[in-house]
């Protein structure tokens, strides 16, 4: 039977999970670092994929007070609703619920966006990465920055694995089903040359794309719910 990619996020127990990352785990000292090097306090926001609210509330709780929030999924909309509202009530208004493959804001509405934890991966093909770059590109002013992460297959501690995988002929190399607490989840890994060339057919410039190990050390809890991922920081051209 066909298994469904965006199925894994329409679950209870998967937005639980980002709910309780979102108040445990909270911004990741790597993140953190590239979001103070990129973004300015007065930079109009757009989260996609923002799960429980982890971002949304690191970013708000840093004083970036112009941030809007989104997911596709009902369920991490409404918990992301209810982790900024116990922080402040106010908070709970910045979510909305966008499907990042067809963003619905106007043209140049945003100075930044952010993507994080490998959220532009978990989409079912490389064809919804492209859509979701030129929509993220539409919506962003004329030289914004996206911030995202992609897992590498070719470099840092996921290489060793991606080296010995046996992959059927019929499966797209970087694909892989990834067994989790909930149901299987889908999540495309990378090499840089690929998201490189993602990002440039879709009209942005690189400016940095380290690994999270090079940018911060990040605590045992970020390296438990994240493991090492690469960041993307890319400029509308
Ligand atoms: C790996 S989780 C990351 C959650 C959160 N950003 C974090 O770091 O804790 C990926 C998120 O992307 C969302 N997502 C998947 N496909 C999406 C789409 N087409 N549009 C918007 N969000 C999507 C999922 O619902 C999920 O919340």
């Amino acid at each position: 039977m066909e298994r469904d990619p965006q199925a894994h996020w329409l679950e209870t127990e998967t937005a639980l999970h980002y709910a309780r990352a979102a108040v445990r785990v909270g911004l990741w000292a790597s993140e953190h670092a590239l979001i103070e090097k990129h973004f300015l306090k007065s930079h109009r926001i757009l989260e996609l994929g923002c799960g429980g609210g982890r971002v949304a509330l690191g970013l708000l709780r840093s004083g970036y007070a112009d941030v809007t929030a989104t997911d596709f999924s009902p369920i991490m909309v409404s918990l992301a609703r209810a982790v900024l509202a116990d922080h402040d009530e106010s908070w709970e208004k910045i979510v909305e619920q966008q499907d990042a493959t067809a963003l619905t804001y106007p043209e140049a509405s945003f100075d930044r966006a952010i993507f994080a934890f490998n959220g532009l991966m978990c989409l079912p093909s490389r064809d919804h990465r492209l859509a979701t770059l030129r929509s993220i590109h539409r919506v962003l002013k004329p030289g914004g920055i996206l911030l995202f992460t992609a897992s590498d297959r070719e470099k840092g501690a996921n290489a060793a694995y991606w080296a010995k995988e046996e992959r059927p002929a019929d499966v797209i190399p970087g694909d892989r089903w990834h067994e989790s607490d909930t149901s299987p989840v889908f999540i495309h890994s990378s090499t840089e040359a690929e998201t490189r060339g993602e990002l440039a057919e879709t009209g942005y410039t690189i400016l940095e794309c380290p690994l999270s190990t090079e940018v911060a050390s990040d605590g045992p809890l970020v390296r438990e719910f994240a493991g090492e991922t690469r960041f993307y920081v890319a400029r509308k051209a």
